[in-house]
C-alpha cells in the first residue's frame, strides 16, 4: 500500500539533486543558516506571549517554563540533527518521514507542517499589525479601527460572531511585502533577515544587560504562585501549561533543516546551525524573561507588549532602551512573517516533487531560482487568513501542530536505526533510543497540556489532510507510479 511505502535515503537524495530543471541554489552557509534559525524563532512568543503567561499561568517561573520547552525542543533538535545530516533536503519532518515511516506518514506530518509555518506566518502577522498600529497611535497616527481587526471573531465561549470591522489591512500589508521578498529569492531574504535577527539580538542582550540592574528581587518572590485550585493557573501545574503555551516561542528553530537544499556543506551546516539558532533563542528567553519578571510584578505583564511595558517600570532613565524595543519588535515580527513563508515553501515544494501536491507548486523560476508559485499561493493564503480570522483560532493550532511533527521526527530516528543501522550518519543522536525516547515523550507531554478543544482540531485537521491524499496525493505519487511497474514485473514472473 502507497500508504506505508518508504522512499530509500539514496532515492530522496537523488530527487532533490535530479537532473529535471533547475534545482534551488547553495548559497548559505552557518551565519545565513543560523541567522534564517533565529529569525524565525525570536517573534510574538517573547515580544507578547511572555507577559501574558506570567500573568495568569506561571508567574516569575515562565522563565523555568521556557527552561521545561527548550528540553523538548533540545531532544527534537538532536534528532533533526542526524536526519537533517542524513537526509539534507528541503521539507525538513515531512522528508524525514518518508524515508522512515513511509508515504502516509509523511503526508500527515507535512500537512501538520502548514500548522506551524503558514499559520505562524498569519498569526505572527495579525501580531505585527496589533504592534504597528499601537505604534502609530502613540504618534498621532491611529488607523481606522474597521480596517485593523479581522471581520470574524470568537467569544471566551468559543462562538463565532462579527466583530464590526471590515479587515486587519496591516496584516495583509506585511505578508504581502514578505511574499515580495521571499520572491526575490534566498539570499536577498536571508540578507533582509539576517539585518533584522542582529537588531534582535541586540535589543534583547540590552534588555538583559540594562534591566538586571534595576530587578527588585520582591517581584521575584514566590517565585511559583500558589495554584488557584484550577489547573494551569500557578503552582506547578501552571508550570506545565505555561511551557506548552511557551512552545510557540521556540518555533520556527527547526526552519534551519527546511533549506538544507540551499545550504553550502549541509552535512556540517545543518546540524550546527539547528544548535546555534535553538542555545541563542534559549539563553536570551530565560535571561529577558527573568529581567522583565524582576522589574514588574507578574500580575501587571498581562498587557500586549510586556517587553516595553516591564521598561516602563525602570523610569525615564531608559527610554532609549524602550524606543530601540518598541521599533525592533515591529521589524523582529515582520522578520518572522517572512521566514515562516519561506520554509513553507519549502515544504510544499518537497510535497509537489513527491507528486503529493500539484506540480506547479515544484516550479523554479528561472531568474531566482526559486518555487515562485508556491510562494505566490503561500503568500495569499497567509494574507488571506491574516486579514480575515482571529488570532486566537489560528494561534492555538500552530503549537500541536509543530509538536506533532517534531514527535515524528524523534520515532523516525528510533526507526530508521532499526531499518538502515549501516547507512552513513555525518551527524549521530547520542545514546538512542533514550534521545529519541525522552524527545517523543516530552513532546506529547507538552501536546497534553494543551486544551482538549485544541485537539480536536488537530484531529479535523488531520482528517480534512488524510482526504485531500485520497481524492490526489494517492493517485499522483511519483513513488507509487514507480512501484507499480516494479509489482507488475514481479507478478508477470510469478508461476501459477
Ligand atoms: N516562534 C515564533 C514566534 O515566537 C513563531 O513568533
Amino acid at each position: 500500500m502507497a500508504f506505508w511505502s518508504r522512499k530509500t535515503i539514496e532515492m530522496s537524495v537523488a530527487d532533490a539533486n535530479g537532473e529535471a530543471g533547475p534545482r534551488l541554489r547553495r548559497s548559505l552557509g552557518v551565519v545565513g543558516l543560523t541567522a534564517f534559525g533565529v529569525g524565525c524563532t525570536i517573534g510574538a512568543g517573547i515580544f507578547s506571549l511572555t507577559g501574558d503567561v506570567a500573568a495568569h499561568q506561571a508567574g516569575p517561573a515562565v522563565s523555568l517554563a521556557f527552561v521545561l520547552a527548550s528540553v523538548a525542543c533540545f531532544f527534537a533538535g538532536l534528532c533533526y540533527a542526524e536526519f537533517a545530516a542524513m537526509v539534507p533536503i528541503s521539507g525538513s519532518a515531512y522528508s524525514y518521514s518518508f524515508v522512515t515511516l513511509g508515504e502516509g506518514v509523511a503526508w500527515i506530518v507535512g500537512w501538520s507542517l502548514v500548522l506551524e509555518w503558514l499559520f505562524s506566518a498569519s498569526v505572527v502577522a495579525i501580531s505585527w499589525s496589533g504592534y504597528t498600529s499601537a505604534a502609530l497611535g502613540s504618534i498621532g497616527l491611529p488607523l481606522p479601527p474597521v480596517l485593523i481587526h479581522s471581520p470574524f471573531a470568537i467569544s471566551v465561549s468559543g462562538r463565532w460572531y462579527l466583530s464590526g470591522a471590515w479587515i486587519d489591512l496591516p496584516a495583509v500589508c506585511v505578508v504581502i511585502a514578505c511574499t515580495v521578498l521571499a520572491l526575490a529569492g534566498t539570499r536577498t531574504s536571508a540578507a533582509v533577515n539576517t539585518v533584522i535577527v542582529v537588531a534582535k539580538v541586540i535589543a534583547l542582550v540590552l534588555i538583559i544587560a540594562v534591566g538586571v540592574e534595576h530587578v527588585h528581587a520582591v517581584n521575584l518572590q514566590p517565585f511559583i504562585p500558589r495554584n488557584t485550585g484550577q489547573f494551569g493557573q500557578f503552582g506547578w501545574s501552571g508550570v506545565a501549561r505555561a511551557a506548552g503555551t511557551l512552545f510557540f516561542a521556540y518555533i520556527g528553530f527547526d526552519g534551519v533543516s527546511t533549506l538544507a537544499e540551499e545550504a553550502r556543506d549541509p552535512q556540517r551546516t545543518v546540524p550546527l546551525s539547528l544548535f546555534a539558532s535553538l542555545l541563542i533563542c534559549t539563553v536570551l528567553y530565560i535571561g529577558v524573561s527573568l529581567v522583565i519578571t524582576g522589574l514588574a510584578n507578574y500580575r501587571s505583564l498581562g498587557v500586549a507588549d510586556p517587553l516595553y511595558f516591564a521598561l516602563t517600570k525602570v523610569g525615564v532613565s531608559l527610554g532609549y532602551l524602550r524606543a530601540l524595543v518598541a521599533v525592533v519588535a515591529i521589524a523582529g515580527l515582520l522578520s518572522v512573517v517572512l521566514a515562516s513563508i519561506v520554509g513553507q515553501v519549502r515544504i510544499f515544494y518537497s510535497m509537489a516533487r513527491d507528486g503529493l501536491l500539484p506540480p506547479a507548486f515544484g516550479r523554479l523560476s528561472r531568474a531566482a531560482g526559486i518555487p515562485y508559485l508556491a510562494t505566490v499561493c503561500t503568500g495569499a493564503a497567509a494574507a488571506v487568513m491574516a486579514g480575515l480570522l482571529p488570532l486566537e483560532l489560528l494561534g492555538e493550532l500552530i503549537s500541536i501542530g509543530t509538536l506533532l511533527a517534531f514527535a515524528v521526527v524523534c520515532a523516525g530516528v528510533i526507526v530508521l536505526r532499526r531499518i538502515a543501522p549501516d547507512a552513513h550518519r555525518p551527524f549521530r543522536t547520542p545514546w538512542v533510543p533514550v534521545i529519541p525516547a525522552l524527545g517523543l515523550l516530552s513532546c506529547l507531554a507538552l501536546m497534553l497540556s494543551l486544551p482538549a478543544g485544541t485537539w480536536i482540531r488537530l484531529v479535523v485537521w488531520t482528517a480534512l489532510g488524510l482526504l485531500i491524499y485520497a481524492l490526489y496525493g494517492r493517485r499522483h505519487s511519483r513513488l507509487s507510479a514507480a512501484l507499480v511497474p516494479r509489482k507488475s514485473a514481479e507478478s508477470a514472473h510469478t508461476p501459477f
